[in-house]
């Protein structure tokens, strides 16, 4: 079973109810250790409060974004201002370019972590001993900036929806550096934010006729600074919170945000990157769009000087273009990367 290239392809070819033995990762039915009536209390960030002028709107907005980073390192986005057409246009272009098949898909596939555009199945097929129910398209946006000629339209779109993400994005990140006591422009500068990392990752999870054996994403945290998801209806992340795991239905159009490593480095561990995961179903086929937006690939990223004042370092200072090779290069593991630069594991 290492040979698939696609699982997609593989899940639509071969009429199988049991997956090969290599996709099984779960010892037991993961449904077992779900906290359902966690779900209702994931913390909600409305941006239009976040934006507002009033000072005590704002402020509120901040300290939610406190909770929600301290106590969760994930939360939904309401009112962030990207127009619904674009989030259903971006979706169904990402669901087409999945739907080629993998002759016409094949001139994108991977040729290493770094090229621009790479499409392929499970995380990192080569590194892994169990593989993943996934198939994924990659594109780095920036630098870059260039997405796949198929379908039609996908390039412009895709374009703009990275664009209006990564403002949304940038939005957080002052109110998230407010939040820790800092102005608000302080790691957006400290990680040259502007010209960061930025990732398009459209996963695509076919149903599997054994959901409670597999997973689509092993739990991990993300490298970069903050993840936004949007999905097409179909649920399956599930979010880490206090050592249970807790599904994530999302709000009609909100946007799923998640703090990732580089936030917890440059937080000096004050908000930790959430682990999660994407579990399956056997009937609807999931699709998710998730922009990863990250530090300059040049830029050393370190604790934020003045939280240093009262505390030790946490971490020690890491190029982000290594540790983003470090992450995609190695089978996904946890927190493995993050803990890799911890100055005194636990
Ligand atoms: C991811 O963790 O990168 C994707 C999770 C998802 O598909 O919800
Ligand atoms: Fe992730």
């Amino acid at each position: 079973a290492t040979d698939i290239s696609s699982i997609k392809a593989f899940a639509e070819s071969a009429k199988i109810s049991a997956i090969p033995s290599t996709y099984i990762s779960l010892k037991e039915p993961h449904h077992a250790e779900v906290a359902d009536e966690l779900s209702a209390q994931i913390p909600v960030i409305d941006l239009s409060l976040l934006l507002s002028d009033d000072p005590q709107l704002h402020a509120q907005a901040v300290q939610d974004l406190a909770r929600a980073c301290e106590e969760w390192g994930f939360f939904m986005v309401i009112n962030h201002g990207i127009p619904e057409s674009l989030m259903d246009e971006v979706m169904s272009l990402t669901e087409k370019f999945h739907n080629m098949s993998v002759e016409e898909k094949a001139e994108f596939a991977d040729k290493g972590v770094s090229t621009p555009i790479r499409c392929g199945t499970s995380f990192n097929p080569k590194a892994e001993n169990v593989h993943y129910w996934r198939d994924y398209l990659k594109v780095i946006t920036h630098p870059g900036w260039a997405f796949p000629h198929k379908p039609e339209g996908f390039n412009d779109v895709a374009k703009e929806y990275c664009r209006v993400t990564k403002n949304v994005a940038r939005k957080l990140l002052e109110g998230i550096s407010e939040s820790l006591g800092l102005e608000a422009n302080a790691i957006a500068k400290a990680t040259d934010f502007d010209t960061g990392l930025q990732v398009f990752i459209a996963n695509l999870y076919p149903p599997c006729p054994q959901p409670e054996l597999a997973l689509g994403m092993p739990p991990h945290s993300d490298h970069g600074l903050l993840a936004l998801l949007i999905q097409n209806g179909v649920g399956g992340l599930q979010i880490n919170h206090k050592g249970k795991w807790v599904n994530v239905n999302p709000l009609p159009k909100s946007i799923l945000v998640n703090t990732a490593d580089q936030l917890e480095v440059a937080s000096n561990g004050r908000y930790k990157s959430i682990l999660h995961r994407a579990a399956l179903n056997n009937k609807e086929t999931r699709v998710s769009l998730l922009i990863a937006n990250g530090p300059n690939l040049e830029n050393v990223v370190a604790p934020i000087p003045e939280l240093l004042e009262k505390e030790e370092a946490v971490f020690r200072a890491m190029r982000y273009k290594e540790y983003f090779e470090l992450q995609q290069k190695n089978k996904l593991d946890g927190k493995a990367c993050v803990d890799h630069i911890r100055i005194n594991p636990t």
